[in-house]
């Protein structure tokens, strides 16, 4: 029998970086999704998985299946998405909660959310070596989460439907591990006096990170703008933000978003807008003029399910 399961991807919302070193940030699973799909076959292991970017993520998962659970070899695997993994929306991540869950139906292994993540979280530090996990949680969880590093807190933060973003698209992939090395480099090899700089930075984001979370539960969007826009300023201040994304942020602010940032490790990837909704079309048109594209996607989104459970 085949076992279907899909999963979000995600966005970054508030507090990236900063959560690599033990602070918090919130993220939310997009209504885009990666479907997986396992069938049990006699001897061969075959993977088709066309959109998927990194097969070690697929192929980690199998084998940490393999050695913990002692499962068989004949798998056949393949997966679909509703979405480019040039936006950053996690695919990889997505694809490696899918996965997990879809095996653990196939065997009849019972997982909890939280053991699925665990297990996610430990497949990405594999095949990556870096990286706080929010992604996988997101996949995994769904919802609007706080996050902190590692999964040491996950909550999900309530909020009734899905906040009012329009995410923009800047035409260029960002090489997340890449740019977290390099902000570890710097803050490794710096004198005391610049560490303690980016230290600061990671604590006025962690607060900006608190505040967030208060205020998307009272859905005021005018403090959560201006929020937004901080946070903004503090990751330029650490130098990952790019021209482009700069642009389409301002862009998006001059046409009467509440605010605008860059979400996810910057350098290219997507930058997020809180808009009112009379002003969305306007919005959209503004960021569209600084040459970035418009991504339609929801959030709020659910987090892995089996797609034929029984
Ligand atoms: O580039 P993204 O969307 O995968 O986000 C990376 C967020 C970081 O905080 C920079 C890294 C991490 O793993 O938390």
């Amino acid at each position: 029998m085949k076992i279907n399961a899909s999963a979000p991807g995600k966005l970054m919302l508030f507090g990236e970086h900063a959560v690599v070193y033990n602070r918090p940030c919130i993220v939310t699973a997009v209504s885009s999704r990666i479907y997986v799909s396992v069938e049990k076959t006699s001897g061969r292991f075959l993977i088709d998985a066309p959109q998927v970017k990194d097969l070690r993520f697929v192929e980690e998962t199998v084998k940490m299946f393999k050695n913990r659970y002692q499962v068989g070899n004949g798998l056949t695997i393949q997966t679909h998405s509703d979405f480019s993994h040039q936006y950053g929306f996690g695919s990889s991540s997505a694809v490696t909660v899918a996965l997990i869950s879809a095996l653990a139906k196939t065997y009849q292994l019972y997982l909890s959310k939280k053991e699925i993540f665990n297990l996610g979280y430990k497949i990405a530090l594999e095949v990556q070596g870096v990286g706080s996990g929010f992604d996988i949680a997101a996949a995994t969880f769904g919802g609007v989460l706080y996050f902190v590093t590692g999964g040491k807190e996950i909550k999900p933060i309530k909020t009734e439907k899905s906040l009012p973003l329009v995410v923009g698209y800047s035409g260029v992939k960002a090489d997340t591990p890449k740019i977290v090395k390099r902000l570890k480099l710097k803050i490794k090899s710096q004198r005391s006096k610049s560490q303690l700089t980016i230290q600061k930075i990671f604590n006025l984001i962690e607060k900006i990170v608190l505040a967030a979370k208060l205020e998307i539960t009272n859905r005021n969007w005018k403090k959560l703008g201006e929020l937004m826009n901080e946070n903004h300023r503090l990751l330029q201040k650490l130098d990952v933000s790019t021209k482009k994304l700069d642009k389409m942020c301002q862009a998006a602010l001059k046409a009467g978003a509440y605010g605008a940032k860059l979400s996810g490790a910057g350098g290219g990837d997507c930058m997020i807008a809180l808009v009112e909704d009379n002003k969305r079309e306007d919005v959209k048109k503004a960021i569209e003029s600084v040459g970035g594209q418009i991504i339609k996607v929801n959030n709020n989104a659910e987090g892995v399910v089996i797609l034929n459970d029984d």
